[in-house]
């Protein structure tokens, strides 16, 4: 597989061509992003764990019949994808309140949501990230009614999964966020990345937090917690 031009250069990730038009390789760099790319920082091996973190983490959804983007890991900081054309369209699900939640509705952080909620954003920084809804994912042609429908089936299924998975790892799957994208053959498929950066993780017995809201309010040990939660579920760093 040849590592061809740089494509697209996200906030954490950049994206390269390959010589198959279907595969694509993620840089994972070590640059940290917060508040819509307001605040970045390097944080010394956060691609790394990252990139290890996501590759377990799709393994695992593979194996429960999520179909993901993650082809192999190439390199430290390097994972062999297929190409999909992403859907702008951010789905988050929500076990417990924390973060925007907590701002929006002046709810606990903490509070027990049952059932899990599920919700759009649009995946535009400089309009901030703003809330949506699914007639505005139609409206707007950000994806069909029948790819949103496959999107929230395949993300109520990633919690499924991922709550039991970090459940016995003695954690707490707060929330997440996930991506996906249309692949060559018209099929949904998850896409970005799953890693302590896109979702919120608290220890099940004190609440400590093991996830990006370190970096966002300044707790310090940032990476320390990723590898943490990496070492708690055998992640192989
Ligand atoms: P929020 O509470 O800020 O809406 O975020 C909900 C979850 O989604 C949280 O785990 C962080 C993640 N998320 C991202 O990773 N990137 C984003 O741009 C947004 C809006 C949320």
């Amino acid at each position: 597989m040849e590592k061809r031009e740089e494509l697209y250069r996200g906030k954490a990730k950049s994206v390269y061509k390959t010589d198959d038009a279907d595969r694509l390789i993620l840089l994972f760099r070590n640059d940290t992003s917060a508040f819509d790319g307001k605040r970045i920082e390097q944080l010394d091996r956060k691609g790394m764990v990252n990139n290890k973190f996501n590759a377990f983490i799709m393994q695992k959804l593979e194996a429960a019949g999520i179909p993901t983007q993650f082809d192999k890991l190439l390199a430290d900081n390097e994972v062999l994808v297929k190409k999909l054309d992403m859907i702008p369209v951010e789905c988050v699900v929500r076990n417990y309140a924390a973060g925007s939640l907590v701002k929006r509705l002046g709810v606990e952080e903490g509070l027990k949501l049952n059932p899990y909620t599920f919700e759009l954003f649009l995946k535009d920084d400089a309009k901030g990230d703003p809330f949506i809804n699914e007639s505005h994912v139609v409206a707007f042609g950000w994806g069909t009614a029948e790819q949103l429908a496959r999107m929230k089936e395949l993300s109520l299924k990633v919690n499924d999964v991922l709550s039991k998975l970090f459940d016995d790892a003695g954690l707490l799957l707060v929330d997440f966020k996930l991506e996906f994208g249309v692949f060559s053959d018209g099929s949904i498929v998850l896409g970005d990345e799953f890693s302590p950066d896109g979702c919120r993780l608290w220890d099940k017995d004190t609440k400590k937090k093991m996830d990006k809201d370190r970096f966002r309010q300044g707790l310090g040990d940032v990476i320390e917690a990723y590898e943490e939660v990496a070492h708690r579920l055998g992640v192989p760093l």
